[in-house]
């Protein structure tokens, strides 16, 4: 079909395309066969939106996945936090738009998108004419599988949008799976492409064994003490598991605990999970944990006690664990030059442990700051000892605290904050990382409160305050790791 000079030209020219060069270069050919017109339309690339809602990284690692095989494909796509979304009707318009939402809670959305599913939810916005598809990662052993995904598709249905391809539900082993529902999805998309691109999508490794509920590994217990004195209303216990797995993780990772086989019947066996208090580089073939035993009162009067932190506590030396590990790509140390802020009160102070340790091990040069609180000092500072130790050795920088009932009244984490809120918005400005861990309610919304009443004394506002704090969020500079 080709002269022999033709035949030279394109010898050359093909070794030295790259694949988006030569996807181009397919839909430019098939164009110029077509009538008038298509060879335009084929060579610029349509926008496709492709939104998030994500608590620990997964779904926003997915959307990024999807924009980057989306482009292969002729789409333009640039991923985006749900939460940017101030209004339904941002979502009219003709370019399709993929979903890619988490489950948190018990069945709800991931924090940062609970504003844009309640905005959704109340709508009565028409969205006729918008094409969608929806992909949720959940975990099968919570009663609530799926729920915001499926919340997600039930309200955009009922707006009248058209689902373009069949929802995508996601179990804990998403990372073999999801390559799969997005190379269906860019095959369902109208064509941006041209038919002759075959729609294939890079495999993810699959996770492996250590990383899911569904591959465990098992580990012994190494050493457990109670971290509390006497004196303490509370048990807290430092737990080392040891393990032959080659297991990597970082810090900000969590452990996931399986409970053992004679829980079955009392629970569904979700299973719990723990902020991993070891640094990788410090404590290798070893994980960490700091669990706090939980108790109520029963309506017999008799305390009864957490099933999980039950179990763990009444762990010997030598027992085994089986565990996986969890991870959080969004709950991680910047690079080694940037200032950290930590604010864990109680068990929060687990994954700072890890980052201080970590950052010691490897000579970090940003500063790091602590802020911890518990009831008192003297039976509840916990690892105190290596705390002091840091501070000496230069690696802490600052360390507040904040012991409630050391005092008359009431003295918190959020109280430090204020105190020192000069010196804050100093190491804020400088581009310090804010990351909080412990109890979602009250600590992380009275923390959070008091970060806005800090910020809104300088911006002149609580408007441009809270809209400093999404910024903040959005360029991962204020983490929050709660439960
Ligand atoms: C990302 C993440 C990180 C975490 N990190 C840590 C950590 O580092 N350290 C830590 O200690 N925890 C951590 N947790 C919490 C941990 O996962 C568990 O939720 C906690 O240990 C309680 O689990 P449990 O099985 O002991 O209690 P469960 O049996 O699940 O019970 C939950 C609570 O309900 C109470 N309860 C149970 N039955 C009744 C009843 N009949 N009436 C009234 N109350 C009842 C229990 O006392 C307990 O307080 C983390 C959670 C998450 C999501
Ligand atoms: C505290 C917690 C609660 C969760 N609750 C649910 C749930 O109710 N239903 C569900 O299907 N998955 C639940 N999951 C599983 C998450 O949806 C799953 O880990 C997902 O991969 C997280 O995605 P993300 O990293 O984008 O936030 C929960 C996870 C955590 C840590």
């Amino acid at each position: 079909m080709l002269t022999e000079q033709q035949k030279v030209l394109w010898e050359q020219l093909r070794h030295t395309l790259s694949r988006d060069q030569a996807i181009w270069f397919a839909g430019y050919v098939q164009g110029i066969v077509q009538p008038e017109g298509m060879a335009a339309t084929l060579t610029t690339q349509k926008k496709l939106r492709v939104f998030f809602a994500t608590e620990t990284g997964n779904s926003k690692m997915i959307a990024q996945q999807v924009a980057k095989q989306a482009k292969d494909h002729g789409w333009n796509a640039s991923p985006q936090s749900v939460k940017k979304i101030k209004q339904a009707k941002e979502l009219q318009g003709d370019e399709p738009i993929i979903f890619i939402t988490a489950t948190h809670g018990e069945g709800e959305p991931p924090e940062p998108a609970l504003a844009f599913f309640e905005l959704l939810r109340q709508s009565d916005v028409s969205l006729k004419g918008v094409k969608y598809a929806m992909l949720g990662l959940g975990d099968s052993s919570y009663p609530q599988y799926n729920k915001a995904a499926r919340d997600l598709d039930a309200y955009m249905e009922k707006l009248g949008a058209e689902r373009i391809y069949e929802r995508g539900e996601l179990d804990v082993d998403f990372a073999s799976h999801y390559p799969q529902w997005i190379a269906g999805v860019l095959s369902a998309l109208p064509s941006a492409q041209p038919a002759s691109v075959p729609v294939t999508v890079e495999t993810a490794a699959p996770a492996g064994k250590g990383y899911s509920r569904l591959e465990p590994v098992v580990g012994r217990v190494r050493e457990i003490i109670n971290l509390n004195d006497r004196g303490s209303a509370k048990e807290t216990y430092h737990i080392e598991i040891e393990h032959d797995e080659p297991l990597a993780y970082a810090p900000g990772d969590v452990a996931g605990i399986i409970l053992p086989h004679f829980a079955e019947g009392v629970d569904h066996l979700t299973p719990r999970l723990y902020s991993i208090a070891s640094s990788p580089l410090a404590h290798a073939g070893n994980i960490h944990l700091t669990v706090a035993l939980a108790w109520h009162r029963c309506e017999s009067d008799e305390i009864g006690y957490g099933l999980c932190s039950r179990y763990l506590a009444d762990l010997e030396v030598g027992d085994e664990v089986k565990f996986f590990i969890q991870r959080n790509s969004l709950f991680k140390l910047p690079e080694d030059e940037r200032d950290i802020i930590m604010i864990g009160p109680g068990t929060g102070i687990a994954p700072f442990r890890s980052f201080v340790w970590e950052r010691a091990e490897r000579g970090a040069s940003g500063r790091n700051w602590l802020f911890f609180g518990e009831q008192h000092q003297h039976c509840d500072f916990l690892y105190q000892a290596e705390w002091i130790d840091f501070v000496e050795t230069g690696a802490l920088h600052k360390i507040d605290l904040a012991f409630s009932r050391d005092q008359e009244h009431k003295v918190y984490v959020q109280h430090c904050l204020k105190e020192k809120a000069s010196e804050l918005l100093e190491w804020v400005d400088g581009g310090a990382v804010i990351y909080v861990c412990g109890a979602k309610d009250p600590m992380s919304k009275d923390v959070e409160q008091t970060l806005l009443e800090i910020f809104a004394a300088k911006k002149g506002s609580y408007e441009a305050a809270q809209e400093f704090l999404d910024q903040l969020h959005d360029d991962n500079r204020y983490v929050k790791d709660v439960y």
